[in-house]
């Protein structure tokens, strides 16, 4: 249910320099979404009358990012005055006239904060009446944060950067998540009076809380779990909050019924859905959107992208990107499965075989050293080993057709567009031109020739030949 006393504001004006990437910061990956996906997943199940993003830095990018993710937010851009305080401004500003509720202030590179947590935070800062709220947390190494300076009696004073902090202040291992709650028109008076006079001649968020405490106490609310908080500025920091949250996602799998044998050689992503008594073995990655149903065996060494997985099947040994595999197939090892490959129920694709844009019907199989494009092959059939289907012609693709209950012979060419109808047969290396009724026997046929004792008489001497010689003697004793 929509919480019309909530709104947001995600922060991503920043140019992330830290990152030292033509790609803008809160476009890097993270388990299949970029940055901000993450932040604006979490800001939707929190259900505000109104998110706003605040950008500015490659704006065009990354508004075309957040539109392939969301229609519902508003998008802002930043003026010239930097710093993390006018961007609250102009994105606060953005919030529809007459909006006097809450707004929460998130950073676009904090991706593992969940709702959650921030519902906790809400709560708690509701309850407390409080000016304005700040999430922070105690950390062995705050080198970097904002400082939360307490006083005697533990309420929050103020917020101190750290290039802007004093040793003393350095010492204090309470940090600022950068993420607050403030009312509305608060917020905005505040951000009125604060200056740029500090370390880097930015417009700071968080001078707001000292004129704000002033007029009231802070809420500070202390995490437990510090990767909740955890901000991303450099690619080292990408790593470390990549590999806990896919840590997190194994054990999730893990408690939800699937048999992951190496946590650390297994890379899930967030969209990928596993079902219970799945087996993930190890060197295995499963992105994008996808789905494995039960009792099917992913891995070693796979590689799924944006795949399905029917009931049962073993996918061992295989790169695929948007390929279906039937309930019962086997494919593998060492098979490249491309964009439109479907594979039947109980059908097969084996070793060094690559395929694309093709679909296999129920129990067909390519067991061997094939490729199949642009293709459809009906139930039941067998592809002989070595087995090409000859889609380009140079300029144009071409579809083949091969029926169900046919048996192709080994090392055959389909030059397309070509069809093979039901229960026929082709001959060990048939190049097939032309189409093969239902029932034929295809073959090219070029007659073998023996020449009679020709190593003899071309090649004496050498190794071939002495054994010719003995294959001879042997046979006159
Ligand atoms: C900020 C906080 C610091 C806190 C830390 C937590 C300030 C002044 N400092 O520092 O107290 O401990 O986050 O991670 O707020 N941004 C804009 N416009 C700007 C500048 C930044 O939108 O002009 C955005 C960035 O894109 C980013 C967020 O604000 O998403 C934080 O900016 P960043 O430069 O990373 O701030 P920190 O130095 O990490
Ligand atoms: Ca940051």
């Amino acid at each position: 249910m929509t919480d019309h006393s909530l709104s947001i504001v995600v922060l991503a004006a920043g140019a992330g320099m830290r990152m030292k990437s033509e790609l803008p910061k809160v476009l890097h990956p993270l388990a299949g979404k970029p940055l901000i996906g993450h932040v604006l997943t979490t800001a939707e199940e929190l259900e505000p009358a109104h998110t706003v993003v605040v950008l500015k830095h490659q704006k065009e990018r990354v508004a075309e990012a957040i539109a392939q993710l969301r229609h519902d937010v508003t998008i802002v851009e930043q003026d010239e005055i930097p710093g993390t305080g006018r961007a609250a401004e102009v994105g606060t500003n953005a919030l529809p006239v007459g909006y006097a509720g809450d707004v929460l202030i998130v950073s676009g590179d904090v991706p593992l904060l969940t709702a959650a947590a921030i519902e906790q935070f809400i709560a708690g800062y509701r309850a407390s009446g409080a000016a304005a709220g700040v999430l922070t947390a105690n950390i062995d190494d705050p080198t970097g944060f904002g400082r939360i300076v307490r006083d005697q009696r533990g309420s929050v004073v103020k917020i101190v950067e750290h290039k802007d902090a004093d040793t003393a202040t350095r010492e204090i291992n309470e940090i600022n998540s950068g993420t607050y709650l403030f009312s509305v028109p608060a917020l905005l008076d505040a951000l009125g009076r604060v200056g740029m006079q500090n370390a880097q001649g930015e417009k700071y968020l968080t001078d707001v809380i000292e004129l704000l405490a002033a007029t009231g106490p802070i809420y500070g609310h202390t995490v437990t779990d510090n990767w909740l908080v955890a901000g991303i500025n450099d690619r080292a920091q990408l790593s470390d909050v990549s590999l806990e949250l896919n840590r997190r996602l194994i054990r999730q799998h893990q408690l939800a019924g699937v048999t992951i044998q190496d946590p650390a050689s297994t890379f899930i992503d967030v969209d990928v859905a596993i079902a219970q008594d799945v087996t993930i073995l190890p060197d295995t990655q499963l992105h994008g959107a996808t789905v494995v149903h039960p009792f099917a065996q992913v891995g070693p060494g796979t590689t799924l992208i944006d795949c399905e997985v029917g009931s049962g099947a073993t996918v061992n040994r295989v790169h695929a990107t948007s390929a279906r595999i039937g309930a019962g197939a086997n494919i593998g090892p060492f098979t490249y499965l491309r964009p439109g490959s479907e594979i039947g129920v109980d059908g097969k694709v084996g070793a060094f075989c690559e395929m694309k844009n093709a679909t296999l019907g129920e129990g067909t199989k390519v067991p061997h050293l094939s490729y199949v494009g642009d293709a459809e092959v009906g139930d039941h059939t067998n592809i002989g080993a070595g087995s090409i289907f000859a889609n380009y012609d140079g300029v144009n693709k071409h579809r083949s057709k091969v029926g169900s209950q046919a048996r192709t012979g080994a090392h055959n060419v389909f030059v397309a567009p070509v069809t093979i109808g039901d229960g026929a047969y082709t001959a060990a290396g048939t190049v097939v031109r032309k189409d093969v009724d239902a029932g034929d026997l295809a073959r090219s046929y070029a007659p073998q020739q023996n020449i009679e004792g020709w190593v003899l008489s071309h090649r004496a001497g050498t190794a071939a030949a002495d054994a010719v010689e003995a294959a001879k003697d042997d046979s006159d004793r």
